[in-house]
């Protein structure tokens, strides 16, 4: 006789989003390269998967960072120092390197105060919530980042209202933010970067208008933080000139190659932030070993040395770029260090990514419902630390590809794509 349990996960694998996923999995055993183990890693950007060592273009590591000696030293010190964890929420007690990192990324950012989350996703979900009360709104970008959804879901679960605005459109924030009025105060909540096609938001006009409308601008930066900006601070800086009426999200996961989200704020929006976001309450910190490669890492980008680490950054993605847009490809991105090549099908992106594997080149093939159906796309992240000669080598095997594999050019419709992981709605899976 099954027990409850047995009986709620039967029910779960019947649902459409379990079918599908299992379907995909079914029929493409050999193709769909999910859930992967990474057997070992090599200082230079090679690791081994399914016993075959190749070079891996799937990381977010964008300035090579999780290799250098001073962050790995950074760690070790750290569990010399303090162990492995803190073992204490923050609202009771937080280690000296987490006090020191978070005066040092507000110092290198350029705000006031900075408050660190145990990754963005948590911030997101902490600090939106955190944010608004009853008599507010929240609104995002329809492809805005899933933790900012999530995030606008548990405030509404409060009862804050919340409402989506079309795709990087100003007008369309203008016309949402209109039809909630009359309400207290409202948050604009946006990405920096979106992390499917490499674009970047309108930043000056979203946020003309949300001043116009007594909003604020919540900016998910995390994919700019330490790639874009001087210094790496990202987008906000360089589109607006200035942090006013603007929060901050920053990764300490992705170009930090450590572990952990911040906010970069005021005092006084990061004195209410730390008793209004729950996650920061009720759950554990960034452990310390990583809090220490965090001031390390900020050491790096505000020293002369990080202009050519980003130098080598920015060259990297440029021949990549170039590369395979003089193979007649369709590339999106090229701003940040994500660049995405369109492929179509589903299966077919799955025997591209396949194709490039076996040709010793790893990235992922981003199918739908990551992105729309028939839309797949070969999602490459450049490193600083990739060789040139391998970028020239992944290049090759794109021409060999597109040799065996019909790929469309750049007369192909332009398509516009969600975040990964992002807003695609269940019910939209076909059948
Ligand atoms: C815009 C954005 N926000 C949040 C996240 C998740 O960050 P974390 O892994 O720190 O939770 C990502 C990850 O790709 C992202 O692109």
């Amino acid at each position: 006789m099954p027990v409850p349990l047995d009986r709620l996960i039967a029910s779960l694998s019947r649902t459409g989003m379990t079918r599908f996923f299992r379907r995909l999995f079914d029929e493409y055993p050999d193709l769909l390269m999910k859930d992967q183990t990474v057997e070992a890693v090599r200082p230079d950007r090679t690791f081994k998967i399914a016993g075959k060592w190749v070079s891996n273009f799937g990381s977010d590591s964008f300035l090579g960072l999780d290799q250098d000696p001073r962050v790995q030293e950074a760690v070790k010190r750290g569990v010399r120092d303090w162990g492995t964890h803190n073992g204490s929420s923050r609202a009771f007690s937080s280690v000296r390197p987490n006090v020191v990192a978070e005066e040092k990324i507000a110092a290198w950012m350029g705000t006031e105060a900075a408050l660190i989350y145990p990754s963005v996703t948590l911030a997101n979900q902490g600090a939106l919530p955190g944010l608004v009360t009853r008599h507010d709104v929240i609104v995002g970008d329809q492809y805005a980042h899933n933790s900012i959804d999530e995030g606008m879901k548990i405030a509404k679960g409060r009862g804050v209202r919340t409402a989506k605005f079309e795709h990087n459109c100003p007008a369309d924030l203008a016309r949402v933010l209109g039809e909630l009025r009359p309400y207290r105060h409202a948050v604009v909540a946006v990405d920096g970067v979106y992390s499917m096609s490499g674009e970047l938001p309108p930043l000056l006009e979203f946020q003309n208008v949300a001043r116009e409308n007594d909003a604020v601008l919540y900016v998910d930066d995390a994919h700019g933080t330490g790639v874009l900006g001087d210094r790496g601070r990202g987008t906000v800086l360089g589109s607006l000139g200035n942090y006013d009426n603007t929060l901050v999200v920053g990764s300490l996961s992705k170009a930090f190659s450590c572990l952990g989200g911040f906010i970069a704020c005021t005092q006084a929006a990061r004195d209410v932030l730390t008793v209004r976001s729950n996650p920061l309450i009720f759950g554990g910190p960034v452990p310390p070993p990583y809090l220490e490669a965090v001031c390390t890492v900020v050491d790096i980008l505000e020293s002369p040395e990080y202009s050519h680490i980003r130098g080598q950054l920015d060259a990297n993605v440029q021949q990549l770029t170039d590369g395979v847009s003089r193979l007649g490809l369709v590339v999106m991105g090229g701003l940040v260090p994500i660049v995405s090549v369109l492929v179509g099908p589903e299966e077919t992106t799955l025997q591209a990514g396949r194709f490039l594997f076996e040709h010793g080149y790893y990235v992922q093939s981003v199918i739908f419902p990551a992105v729309p159906h028939g839309a797949g796309v070969l999602r490459i992240q450049v490193n600083a630390n990739h060789d040139p000669a391998v970028i020239d080598g992944l290049i090759g095997a794109f021409a060999e590809l597109k040799r065996v594999t019909p790929l469309p050019g750049p007369d192909a419709a332009v398509l516009r794509f969600p975040q990964l992981s992002g807003g695609t709605p269940a019910e939209s899976i076909p059948a």
